[in-house]
């Protein structure tokens, strides 16, 4: 009798080529070798397995193909040598790029970049509805302009329908394209402005939660970080709940909100957000506006970084930079110099946390130093002021009065409909004078009379 063969219950991972370049007097976090390592990384986080790599130095990237035409023939040989099935460029190309390598490498190969894997990555990870809505969106963002590609591309997938963010398929390819395939320009639009409309319904329900929790009066700390530098495991650590950790990048995508007990009988409200990386487009970024408004919208941000990376620095700038981008660099921050345990020499760490202000060495995983993080978490909340500059509108009365009675008021200018406040508040108070804090570089100009942002409000 034939003996039976198990099948495979999982499909064999496809097989990645990378490719990286060095573009000349390009400012860069990251050198190239570390990002073609994060690469590899996001590749088998992807479920893509990595069979070889390639690099090239350039003054500029080539107007038709990125890399130079000898070496995309280099290129060809070496993927059809490894029975590559994609190619992953680690910079993001354009709709012309993407087509004139596909065009050169062979029928039987995919050429997509960094932020295809990692939108692909995001599409696996999104549980709640908020999440899957705004990637979703984030796609349809970057496959817009990439629409006469994705018609050839995807005539390819053979039955690839699913037709949702997170259905199996290629990598690069879960989402959106899958379900689009009969559609132009036009329809594709259509569906992003309906899911807008979505993610604004969902968001209204989020910001009513939020306005909540502001009135319940507890202060809220969000954890920041690099991917992969601990956040999830923190958070875990910190309130003792079940948060999903995983030695993966972008493992969380949803936030997650748990109540924390600081020293000395307070509370704070302590929220898991997705993880930072470099080379993100700010178009993509802007479609997770929701889950970074939760940062934005925080008293305090408790940045988590890795230190036993090897580029742990680079990883700190990253963040900062795009801190920076969604509106949050004017928030106290303190610093969680994470993965002690696994520094070599700990008397390192001495000199690593001189760098950081107001920061603390801990180990998530074997919890040391937690308790010097919340006392100084505790510290920054409740005991440190911190400065603002607020338009309250006069119906706002209870804030006027809680700032001249908990705060220290520098200066009260009354105006047509409200009152602009200079001073400094306790951190805890923050959230609560947000919506009303006058941003630097919000388009105003100097002198210039606000009054009607006043009767907005
Ligand atoms: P994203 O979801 O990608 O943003 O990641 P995250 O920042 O939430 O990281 P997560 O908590 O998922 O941890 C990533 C990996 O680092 C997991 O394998 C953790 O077990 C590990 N890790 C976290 N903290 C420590 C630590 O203090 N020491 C060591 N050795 N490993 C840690």
């Amino acid at each position: 009798m034939a003996k039976k063969i198990p099948q495979p219950t999982t499909p064999p991972r496809e097989r990645a080529f990378l490719v990286g370049v060095d573009i000349r007097g390009k400012e860069q976090i990251l050198t190239l070798e570390d990002s073609l390592l994060e690469l590899a990384l996001l590749a088998d986080t992807a479920g893509v397995d990595v069979v070889g790599e390639l690099t090239q130095k350039l003054s500029h990237p080539n107007v038709e193909t990125y890399i130079g035409p000898g070496k995309v023939e280099e290129l060809k040989a070496l993927a059809e040598e490894t029975l590559a099935e994609v190619v992953i460029f680690d910079d993001e190309l354009n709709p012309r790029h993407q087509r004139e390598l596909e065009k050169a490498l062979g029928k039987n190969i995919r050429v997509i970049d960094r932020t295809a894997l990692i939108l692909d990555i995001f599409a696996q990870h999104a549980h709640t509805k908020e999440g899957m809505l705004q990637v979703e969106l984030a796609q349809y963002e970057y496959n817009l302009p990439r629409l006469t590609r994705a018609w050839t591309h995807l005539e390819r997938q053979a039955g690839g329908g699913g037709g949702r963010a997170g259905s199996t398929g290629g990598v690069g390819l879960r989402g959106p394209g899958e379900t689009q395939i009969e559609v132009d320009r036009r329809a594709i639009r259509k569906r992003m402005a309906h899911i807008k409309v979505e993610l604004e319904k969902v968001e209204a329900h989020r910001t009513m939660y939020r306005s909540q929790r502001k009135r319940s009066r507890i202060p809220t700390v969000a954890l920041v970080g690099y991917t992969n530098a601990g956040k999830s495991t923190l958070l875990n650590r910190l309130s003792k709940a079940d948060v999903y950790v995983a030695d993966q990048l972008f493992a969380t995508l949803d936030p997650t909100t748990r109540r924390v007990q600081l020293p000395g009988d307070n509370l704070a409200l302590i929220t898991d957000t997705v993880g930072f990386i470099q080379k993100l487009p700010t178009s993509v970024v802007a479609a997770f506006h929701a889950t970074l408004e939760e940062i934005a919208e925080a008293d305090l941000l408790l940045h988590v970084v890795d230190i036993s990376h090897p580029n742990a620095l680079g990883q700190f700038q990253a963040v900062q930079e795009t801190l920076e981008e969604i509106g949050a660099s004017h928030i106290p921050m303190v610093t969680a110099l994470n993965k002690m345990d696994r520094l070599k020499n700990p008397e390192n760490a001495r000199k690593v946390l001189e760098q950081f202000p107001k920061s603390v060495a801990i180990s998530a995983l074997a919890g040391t130093g937690i308790n010097d993080l919340l006392l100084l978490v505790q510290e920054e909340l409740f005991e440190a002021y911190v400065p603002v500059n607020v338009r309250l509108p006069y119906k706002e009365g209870a804030l006027i009065s809680l700032f001249h009675e908990l705060g220290q008021v520098e200066r009260v200018e009354h105006e047509r409909g409200g009152v602009q406040m200079q001073g400094r508040l306790p951190g805890r108070l923050l959230a609560q004078f947000s919506a009303f804090q006058i941003k630097p570089n919000n388009g105003h100009k100097n002198g210039e009379t606000l009054t009607a942002d006043v009767e907005e409000v």
